[in-house]
């Protein structure tokens, strides 16, 4: 844990700027960071939360104008942002094309939650940065949020998932309960977390929110929010060579025609960066299918498995 002084904010700066997780405050809750453009550093999020599946996180930038070099803003979405950012809103809206965010903070979809914090040192933190944030809760899965660097420390008393951890003490936060998530499509707006921003006052800027929260504050009803990316091409799984027109996509050691390898060490993060990227590039190659090499069933293998799995369902398709 450091201070949160000059130094102290330097260092932690460095650290994200080096790929390092930072977990930091914010108004809401502690989040745990990192440089939303690197794909290693943002599945090193995911190692050290310990997930079975991806969730995409919330991209944390300075300000609206930061925010709109990645995601397309509609009027809605710009009359929600002059209103309560910076705060504890988080808009999903669609990516851009030309964004430079890792496509593992999306988790799959076609849209990124972006929000920007009030909590100055979250801002000082962002500036020195200088790059976006993707910090979900600072607590490991199944835990509540963190309020204070005392949280944090304890929830990663065990490590981050063999990441080096710098926390920034900032003191308790402010609100303690997370940010509201509203996804906004054109000129209609959904709740999809309720949080520190009370739902009727975003209705008095968007009108009636439709509702689409689970218990796991999971979007409900895909088809009516972003779309996962589902490759087109069909995916076989647990395949160990490549058949006439497939593309393999390889795990470890491979056969020497593998058109990718996700990690020829074998290494589960490695893997979860690449991921995304890979499949897309194989899909854009207009290959028979897609065959891809068993993944063990251990840490980050699981949210792997699990994103391949809807992956090979959804292929072709439009959920
Ligand atoms: O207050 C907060 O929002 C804190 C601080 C650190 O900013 N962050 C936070 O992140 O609570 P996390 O990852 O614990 O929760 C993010 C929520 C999840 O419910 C996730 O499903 C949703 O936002 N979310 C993120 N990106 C999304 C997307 N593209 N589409 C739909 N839901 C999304
Ligand atoms: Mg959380």
């Amino acid at each position: 844990m450091i201070a949160a002084d000059a130094a102290g904010m330097e260092r932690a700066a460095t650290a994200l700027k080096a790929g390092e997780l930072v977990a930091f405050p914010t108004e809401t809750v502690y989040g745990l960071g990192a440089d939303a453009t690197n794909d290693k550093a943002v599945a090193a999020i995911y190692a050290a939360k310990d997930r079975p599946s991806f969730n995409p996180l919330i991209v944390h930038v300075t300000g609206r104008d930061a925010a709109a070099r990645h995601a397309e803003f509609t009027p809605m979405a710009d009359a929600l942002a002059a209103k309560f950012w910076p705060g504890a809103l988080s808009l999903v809206l669609p990516r851009r094309d030309d964004c430079s965010l890792s496509l593992l903070v999306s988790a799959g979809l076609d849209s990124v939650a972006i929000r920007v914090p009030a909590h100055p040192l979250a801002q000082d933190l962002l500036e020195r940065a200088g790059c976006p944030v993707a910090a979900p809760s600072a607590n490991r899965s199944g835990e509540v949020s963190p309020t204070t660097a005392e949280h944090v420390a304890h929830s990663f008393a065990g490590g981050a998932g063999g990441h080096a951890l710098t926390i920034l003490d900032g003191g308790p936060c402010r609100i303690g309960l997370e940010s509201t998530v509203v996804h906004v499509e054109g000129d209609s707006a959904t709740l999809l977390r309720p949080g520190g921003i009370a739902a009727e006052d975003i209705e008095a800027i968007t009108g009636p929110l439709a509702h689409a929260v689970d218990d796991d504050h999971a979007p409900k009803s895909p088809g009516m929010l972003s779309r996962h990316y589902a490759p087109a091409t069909p995916l076989r799984l647990n395949a160990e060579a490549a058949r006439p027109g497939e593309a393999l996509l390889g795990f470890g050691t491979a056969p020497a025609d593998a058109a990718r390898n996700l990690s020829p060490s074998g290494d589960l993060e490695e893997a979860a960066a690449n991921l995304f990227a890979m499949l897309r590039a194989l899909d854009d190659e207009s290959h028979v299918s897609i065959a891809v090499m068993p993944i063990p069933k251990t840490g980050l293998g699981l949210a792997i498995n699990d994103r391949l799995r809807r992956a090979a369902t959804d292929a072709g398709g439009d959920t």
